[in-house]
């Protein structure tokens, strides 16, 4: 953490040698840019470039895991988060912050004039042909195997919810990877990766569901594995997918306060 601590430091001081712009009416592109900068250099280290490194919060996508005001963004990002490795910024003025959230806020997805499906025949798709519960959670219901979808609409566009359903294992989110492996007794098993170190390893079981954890000196092999998310073959039509995709993209958070309109 310290060397994380002197490398923002240092980029901090680079991007804010760059004379500081002032909060604008509205925001134009290049205001965005220099938002996206900061964001690049300062918080892609933690946050991954497209945001969605730190569990449950998808900058990226302009997700959080409460609904922000501007002014309350502002404020994390200035003073950081206490005891949680989000740092502290104290070089960095309101006004830079302010544009790093009008950059997290354009990041926003807005599906709403993309739908061309209909949300309730894909409920029910989703509950009873695609039996997608089996390895997903909706709003409590379901296994946590495949990933909780219950905000997924949020972050993620129709066009990615479409691919995520059509070929699985094209996009990968870093939380969600596929892992195998067989011990030297000859047993093998996969699952959802949830830690991995030097010594050890943790895997959800893809067959029990269940939290288990292997040493490494007890296998005799080890690696990343393909998703077992089944693709929708061309027994699913268009349309079936379409229903889906816009039963999932209106899986959303409550309206957020603060956003822009
Ligand atoms: C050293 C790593 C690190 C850096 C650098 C960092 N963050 Fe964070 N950030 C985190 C962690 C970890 C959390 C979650 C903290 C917690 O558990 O509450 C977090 C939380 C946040 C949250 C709250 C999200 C929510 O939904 O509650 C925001 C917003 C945020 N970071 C924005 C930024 C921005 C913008 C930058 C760059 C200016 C940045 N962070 C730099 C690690 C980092
Ligand atoms: C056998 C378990 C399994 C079943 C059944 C399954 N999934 Fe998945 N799903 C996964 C896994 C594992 C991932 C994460 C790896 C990946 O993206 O391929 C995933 C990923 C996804 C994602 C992307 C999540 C993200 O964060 O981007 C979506 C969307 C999704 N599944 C929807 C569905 C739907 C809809 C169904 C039912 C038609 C379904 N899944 C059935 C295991 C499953």
């Amino acid at each position: 953490m310290r060397k994380a601590h002197l490398l923002v430091t240092a980029l901090l001081a680079a991007v804010l040698a760059y004379p500081p712009a002032s909060r604008a009416q509205h925001e134009t592109g290049a205001d965005l840019f220099s938002g996206e900068q900061v964001f690049q250099s300062l918080c892609a280290n933690c946050h991954g470039r497209d945001g969605a490194l730190v569990p449950n919060v998808d900058l990226g996508h302009g997700v959080f895991r409460q609904p922000y005001s501007d002014a309350q963004l502002v404020a994390v990002i200035l003073k950081g988060i206490p005891n949680t490795p989000m740092p502290a910024n104290p070089t960095m003025s309101e006004a830079q912050a302010q544009l790093v959230v009008d950059y997290l806020r354009s990041r926003a997805v807005d599906n709403s004039s993309a739908l061309a499906g209909d949300a309730t025949k894909g409920r029910s798709l989703f509950e009873d042909r695609g039996n997608c519960q089996s390895c997903h959670m909706v709003a409590g219901t379901g296994s946590p195997l495949g990933g909780e979808l219950t905000r997924i609409g949020d972050s993620r566009t129709v066009a990615e919810l479409t691919q995520s359903l059509r070929t699985p294992n094209a996009v990968v989110q870093p939380n969600l990877r596929w892992y195998a492996v067989t011990t030297k007794a000859g047993a093998t098993v996969s699952g959802r990766l949830m830690n991995r170190d030097a010594f050890s390893v943790q895997l959800l079981d893809g067959s029990s569901g269940k939290l288990r954890s292997f040493n490494m000196a007890d296998l005799s092999a080890h690696s990343f594995a393909a998703s077992p998310m089944p693709a929708l073959g061309s027994d699913w039509s268009d349309q079936d997918v379409a229903d889906l995709v816009a039963y999932l993209a209106s899986l959303r958070a409550p309206a957020k306060q603060g956003a822009t309109p």
